[in-house]
């Protein structure tokens, strides 16, 4: 191989084969940052910046799935963006109904299992009512598991594990000797998940904005400085072939 050649490898994004090869990451989370920056770019109102965020979604699932990722965690609606403009909230919940509903057949077709995670209170009972029929609908699917993560804040879930604790605790169904790390998780809307090994986050902002900050303790991170609906394939594998290139330690040596 010519020094020229192999100068241009170093940039060439791998085949989903290829990569294959390689170490793939059990479960990614993506906080898909930048759709109301996409729109405004183009002079259009923020909301349409998030339907064309589905589109980006839809292409990342069928990746998800090709790649073999088993686990994808997706940050849609933070326990802090209800404060934004009514107008924003309200469109929002609407295109959250609508995907549910539209997209479930393909994602039932797929094997792909939908589990919603967030603080259910508070959710607008149309929208509630919508994530637990995709989640009754898709229960038995076993290709990829597709967390939701909506009215979602780290910080509060954690605060609602503490409290099931004190609970489980008052009422003897637990132990304070056996409040670790491992029994803690348990407590948490991840429960049923193992930790994220990579972090995708897009828009070129770098700070993780209450997104699994206890599932994160040893998670690999990925910026990506795309507005979320002009992400793509080729940016994903990118990112997946970025994190294999990553020595992970976990402390040890
Ligand atoms: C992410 O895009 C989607 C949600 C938070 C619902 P934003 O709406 O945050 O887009 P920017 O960051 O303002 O561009
Ligand atoms: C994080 O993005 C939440 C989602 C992507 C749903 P934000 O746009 O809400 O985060 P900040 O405000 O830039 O930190
Ligand atoms: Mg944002």
């Amino acid at each position: 191989m010519s020094i020229i050649s192999s100068f241009f490898s170093l940039f060439k994004i791998p085949s989903i084969n290829e990569l294959k090869k390689g170490d793939i990451p059990n479960h990614v989370g993506i906080i898909m940052d930048g759709n109301g920056r996409w729109a405004s770019k183009r002079k259009l109102p923020r909301v349409l910046g998030h339907k064309a965020g589905v589109e980006a979604l839809r292409r990342v699932i069928k990746l998800t799935s090709k790649l073999g990722i088993k686990y994808l965690t997706v940050f849609s609606f933070s326990s802090e963006n209800w404060d934004r403009p009514k107008e924003e909230v309200e469109y929002l919940m609407g295109l959250f109904v609508d995907c549910l509903s539209s997209e479930l057949p393909l994602l039932n077709k797929k094997g792909v299992k939908i589990k919603m995670i967030g603080k259910k209170e508070g959710i607008p009972k149309k929208v509630l009512k919508s994530f637990e029929n995709a989640e009754n609908k898709t229960c038995k699917n076993k290709e990829m598991v597709f967390n939701i993560a909506f009215n979602y804040g780290s910080r509060q879930e954690i605060i609602e594990a503490v409290k099931k604790i004190f609970k489980a605790i008052g009422e003897g169904n637990l132990k304070l000797e056996e409040v670790d790390q491992n029994s803690f998780s348990k407590f948490l809307y991840t429960k049923d998940c193992p930790d994220p090994d990579l972090i995708i986050r897009t828009s070129g902002e770098y700070r993780i904005s209450n997104f699994l900050l206890w599932q994160g303790a040893y998670t690999e991170f990925y910026f990506s400085k795309v507005f979320w609906p002009d992400f793509n394939e080729k940016h994903y594998l990118r990112a997946i072939f970025d994190y294999q290139k990553r020595n992970r330690r976990f402390g040890k040596l």
